[in-house]
């Protein structure tokens, strides 16, 4: 008798105990999703979790990213982990500590392009869906891949920047022999080739004479990257005493604008046009203007918010986002930049 009463004890306990556990992940915002073996499959779906990585943490447009993926998180009520990937080592490394967190997929900026299939083959290894966003994924044959992916209108965007340019030199009623255009550029990746290609088509296309216009190429995607391409073209074409600027972001033209206002270059002999309107916008509040001309606004909080609202509802619902999405830009500059980012939920 006695036995049998204190082997029923155990067995309450267990069984309380068992509740009790079940209550409390059920309760927690940041449990770990439960696995779906067994009778607990007849449960409601388990919490969403997913994870946002992209290539160049530091950069205010990755950070912009990751604060309105927070909204979408807030507002679906998933988890969200963010995680700067800076390279292949880590983004795989990434995955692996995601799926360890029961993760069902991510949303990645890959720090390069041709990962895509790595990181295609450790993803579905681990059953995790995955959205790509603004680097698009190439495969083995030098393809695009099969995988969802928002990214900007690149060559479109780069002819408003290129058109931009031609105008305001227009303007300013510049003289052609004083004046080049220096373009800073990443042609390795395709979405950064074909924004300076569309840059240098509206140039050209709007009568400005395509041997005037100088490239040279980055080795980092970065403002340091930049100076140090746009220091080069200075160095080699000192008889220039005009310029205008283009490149594949923000910090490709603030970089090179920086290398020529280091010559005595200013906001009178400089013309520069980005695309991006996080990093540029300390340089349209400044009180005198700097040679950082204007932006071609993007979103981030269509890359941030959508990508992820689209792979939670992916994963939650089943329903599969659409293969490729394209999104738009608009020319800003320190006139109404305010008003145009409150305009675009941006403020
Ligand atoms: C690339 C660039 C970023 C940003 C995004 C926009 O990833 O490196 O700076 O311009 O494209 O899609």
């Amino acid at each position: 008798m006695k036995t049998w009463i204190s082997l029923g004890g155990v067995v309450w306990f267990i069984a309380a105990a068992a509740f009790l556990t079940g209550c409390s992940q059920e309760g927690s915002p940041t449990a770990p999703a439960a696995n779906n073996d067994g009778p607990s499959s007849a449960q409601p779906p388990a919490r969403v979790r997913i994870g946002f990585l992209v290539k160049q943490p530091e950069e205010p447009w990755f950070q912009q990213e990751w604060k309105f993926a927070r909204k979408a998180a807030a507002q679906y009520g998933f988890d969200l982990v963010e995680i700067g990937a800076t390279d292949g080592e880590k983004v795989l490394t990434a995955i692996d500590n995601l799926a360890a967190q029961n993760a069902q997929g991510f949303v990645i900026c890959t720090p390069d392009v041709r990962l895509g299939p790595a990181i295609m083959a450790k993803a579905n290894a681990n059953t995790m869906k995955v959205f790509s966003v603004d680097d698009q994924f190439v495969g083995a044959d030098g393809a695009f891949m099969d995988v969802p992916y928002m990214g900007i209108s690149a060559r479109d965007i780069g002819e408003q920047v290129g058109r931009t340019l031609a105008d305001e030199f227009t303007r300013r009623a510049w003289p052609l022999e004083e004046t080049a255009a220096a373009g800073i550029t990443f042609d390795e990746l395709d979405t950064a080739r074909e924004r300076t290609q569309g840059a240098i088509a509206a140039l050209t296309g709007a009568g400005f004479p395509a041997d005037r216009i100088f490239t040279a190429p980055m080795k980092t995607t970065d403002t340091e990257g930049s100076f140090n391409a746009a220091g080069t073209v200075l160095t080699q074409h000192p008889e220039i005493k005009r310029w205008l600027v283009f490149s594949m972001n923000d910090e490709g033209v603030m970089g090179a604008v920086r290398a020529m206002e280091g010559r005595g270059f200013n906001a009178d002999t400089i013309v520069g046009v980005g695309i991006g309107g996080s990093t540029c916008r300390v340089e349209f509040e400044k009180t005198t203007p700097s040679g950082f001309y204007a932006t071609c606004l993007i979103s981030p909080l269509r890359h941030g918010f959508e990508t992820s609202e689209m792979l939670y509802k992916w994963i939650h619902d089943g329903v599969e986002p659409p293969k490729d999405t394209r999104t738009k830009g608009i020319i800003i500059t320190r006139e109404n930049f305010e008003e145009v980012m409150r305009e675009q939920g941006l403020m």
